[in-house]
């Protein structure tokens, strides 16, 4: 009988890799034509430090736009979401550090707006982590962190309480699902919402090729170590033996679709091992790892409409780069 290959999960207990659902991704992804892998995985340790990096990188310029566009227009953006004043709960889908929503947040704090803030994460540290640090950075704020996946935990939010719902997907992480996958996302979000609450979301937009492609190919090459971490994760939790020297980092952007995609390329012919697998590469084949899909804003105001939300307001940074954009659910 073949020896069990063990792995040890976020509470350290061992399993079988073979049950674990990373392993069975992985292994979908990479017995299909063509290969693929989920970029949801990217984000362990490792990789949450090196988008850190890449969110301080020169190229990289989606967070500072969304920042710029947060510290610069506050105000507006509170005074849409407080609307006629009434309560509300301030959900953020994939919080993470919360740095962009805490000048919101302040904001709201003093001007004495009544709100419950409700970050999700998939990260139980995260959360524990924003539930410690949060009340002593902003003194007042009434929080209940949710650990767990976003639909499950909108559901119990709803069962938390009834009032009115203010939900904030920021970062243009919509970005990160190809278009109609993103159209389903928002469909099954206004499932959980009711007329009348609000859907604050950040998107990129479609603009200069150029400035788009070096975004996701950086000089410094931050952003292929983040691909390339998805196969060392792949090594460290499922005792894979991936030579990250065979691969390269290939990206391009598609100015009419608006789709930027990130693809790692086989640099031999070679075999790979994970667990009692093998996935053999021949030269030059590729894994397609990511999409960070860009939109005109017509085409977000579509989407709105197409999920039944209406669009509200649009917030812009000065070079017209980035958007948050405030939906209403009919
Ligand atoms: C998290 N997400 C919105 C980032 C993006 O821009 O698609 C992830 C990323 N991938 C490469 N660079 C940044």
């Amino acid at each position: 009988m073949a020896p069990q290959v063990l792995t040890q999960t976020a509470n350290g207990e061992h399993m079988d890799i073979t049950d674990c659902q990373f392993y069975k991704d992985v292994m979908a992804g990479l017995t299909s034509t063509p290969k693929h892998l989920d970029s949801k995985y990217f984000y362990d340790a490792h990789g949450d430090k090196l988008f850190q990096d890449l969110m301080n990188c020169e190229e990289y310029y989606p967070t500072n736009c969304e920042m710029e566009i947060f510290t610069n227009q506050t105000a507006d953006i509170c005074k849409a979401l407080i609307g006629n004043g009434d309560a509300f709960d301030l959900i953020e889908l994939g919080a993470g550090d919360a740095t962009k929503s805490t000048k919101l947040l302040k904001h709201l704090i003093d001007n004495e707006a009544d709100f419950t803030y409700l970050p999700i994460d998939i990260s139980d540290n995260v959360i524990s982590y924003l539930n410690m640090t949060l009340p002593v950075t902003l003194p007042g704020i009434e929080i209940t962190g949710l650990n767990g996946e976003y639909f499950d935990m909108l559901k119990k939010a709803a069962a938390i309480s009834d009032k009115r719902k203010v939900v904030m997907f920021l970062g243009s992480n919509i970005g990160n699902m190809p278009v109609a996958d993103a159209e389903g996302f928002c469909n099954e979000l206004r499932k959980h919402l009711s007329p009348g609450d609000m859907l604050l979301i950040g998107v990129d937009l479609k603009k200069n090729p150029a400035t788009v492609l070096a975004a996701y190919n950086d000089r410094k090459g931050i952003t292929k170590r983040f691909n390339l971490n998805l196969l060392e994760r792949t090594n460290r939790e499922l005792g894979a033996n991936f030579n990250v020297n065979q691969f390269d980092h290939y990206a391009m952007y598609d100015p009419e679709t608006g789709a930027c995609k990130s693809y790692l390329i086989s640099g031999a012919a070679q075999d790979v091992k994970i667990g009692e697998e093998t996935i053999s590469f021949a030269k030059d084949e590729y894994i397609y790892m990511e999409i960070s899909q860009k939109y005109a804003v017509e085409q977000i105001d579509e989407m709105a409409r197409k999920s039944g939300f209406k669009p509200l307001t649009l917030f812009s940074d000065s070079k017209d780069w980035f958007v948050d954009t405030i939906w209403q659910a009919v």
